[in-house]
């Protein structure tokens, strides 16, 4: 038995790694993007790959890569249930509409004129957003319809760029930092992150011919983030900035598990079980009935906010405490998976 893992900085290679050379675990590092990626992957029974939109080549060719080892019987994290609508709120909406998902009421159009016409008829304000983007970047309030006529003027002319601009919430982020040995270790990192932003700004497609409009609702100061990682649901809540609506990227965030309202666990359960995915964190809002609605779904996040989270749920909501790392976790139930199909 070998698991191949994609091995690349940062991200939960490093600690399946880990986990593999602690547990006596046969393992090979691959590169996904070799060309000869399928012929490599021949002897192995499980491919562990944490692709994201910081390496933008993985948005050209992971969802590909991944259904066709999926036909060699190799069981993959993330299997294609579980990530071909990572960082597509288009596919989202389809999603989840279709299995009766109680999405916020979402309308997208891929023509000016459909556009303008539902812009005419519509209440404001409405949430704008991009297909792909994190922390808020892509999210936008357009106020009044004059607002939604300029954003649909733009989408269907220049577009936008897909990653959105380096610096956006720069206050915010170095409000965030610690103290100045964070905000000096931020500074060097910076030339990095540029590179990064800018690579992705030119390889993923410029966002252009459709529009997104999601029904805005008001007085969410937080939104509740849940995580289903297998039977697992972890919980925070991410505080909305000051003076703004989003929380995304807020960075203020509180781990008190008993501050999760339940019903979003149940939902996030459900949802991820008929989507077929390993792991999904749900972004969850209430609407003006008091009603748990979801803004959008994940495979992955980063995995210090599961770590620091206090615990998780079990299916039957019996809470868990304890501290968990997010790849342990994919590695054994995957593992377990497999001994199951042997
Ligand atoms: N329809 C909405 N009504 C009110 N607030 C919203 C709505 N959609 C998103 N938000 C707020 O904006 C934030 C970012 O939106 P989200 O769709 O999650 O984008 P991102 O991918 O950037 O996280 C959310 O965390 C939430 O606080
Ligand atoms: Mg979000």
């Amino acid at each position: 038995m070998k698991i191949a893992i994609h091995g690349a900085d940062g991200d939960f290679s490093e600690r399946w790694i880990e986990y593999c050379e602690k547990n006596h675990i046969d393992f090979q590092i691959v590169d996904c993007f070799d060309s000869k990626i399928i012929k490599t992957l021949e002897n192995c029974k499980v491919l562990l790959w944490h692709w994201r939109w910081i390496q933008p080549e993985s948005q050209i060719v992971a969802r590909q890569i991944i259904a066709s080892v999926e036909k060699m019987g190799i069981l993959v994290y993330p299997n294609l249930d579980t990530c071909w609508h990572y960082d597509d709120k288009i596919g989202q909406k389809y999603l989840l509409e279709a299995l009766g998902a109680p999405l916020i009421t979402t309308d997208i159009f891929y023509s000016k004129e459909k556009a303008l016409e539902f812009i005419k008829n519509a209440h404001f304000p409405k949430v704008f957003k991009l297909r792909c983007g994190s922390a808020s970047t892509n999210v936008k309030l357009a106020k009044t319809r004059k607002e939604a006529e300029r954003l649909c003027q733009k989408s269907f002319s220049s577009g936008f760029k897909p990653m959105g601009e380096f610096f956006a919430d720069s206050k915010i982020k170095i409000k965030h930092t610690k103290d100045m040995s964070h905000f000096f270790e931020k500074i060097k990192r910076m030339p990095k992150f540029f590179i990064k932003y800018y690579y992705a700004n030119r390889i993923i497609p410029r966002q252009i011919g459709y529009i997104y409009f999601q029904d805005f609702l008001p007085g969410n100061d937080f939104d509740t983030r849940i995580t289903i990682v297998g039977d697992r649901a972890f919980g925070l809540i991410r505080h909305a900035r000051k003076d703004d609506f989003r929380a995304s990227g807020s960075g203020s965030v509180d781990y008190d598990h008993k501050k999760i309202d339940k019903r979003f666990l149940n939902i996030a359960f459900e949802i991820t079980e008929k989507i077929g995915a390993r792991t999904l964190a749900f972004d969850f809002l209430l609407d003006a009935f008091g009603e748990p609605k979801i803004c959008e779904i994940s495979y992955c996040l980063p995995s210090f906010r599961i770590f620091e989270s206090e615990g998780y749920w079990d299916k039957n909501l019996v809470w868990h405490p304890g501290n968990y790392y997010i790849e342990d976790l994919i590695i054994q139930d995957i593992l377990q998976e497999l001994q199951i199909k042997r």
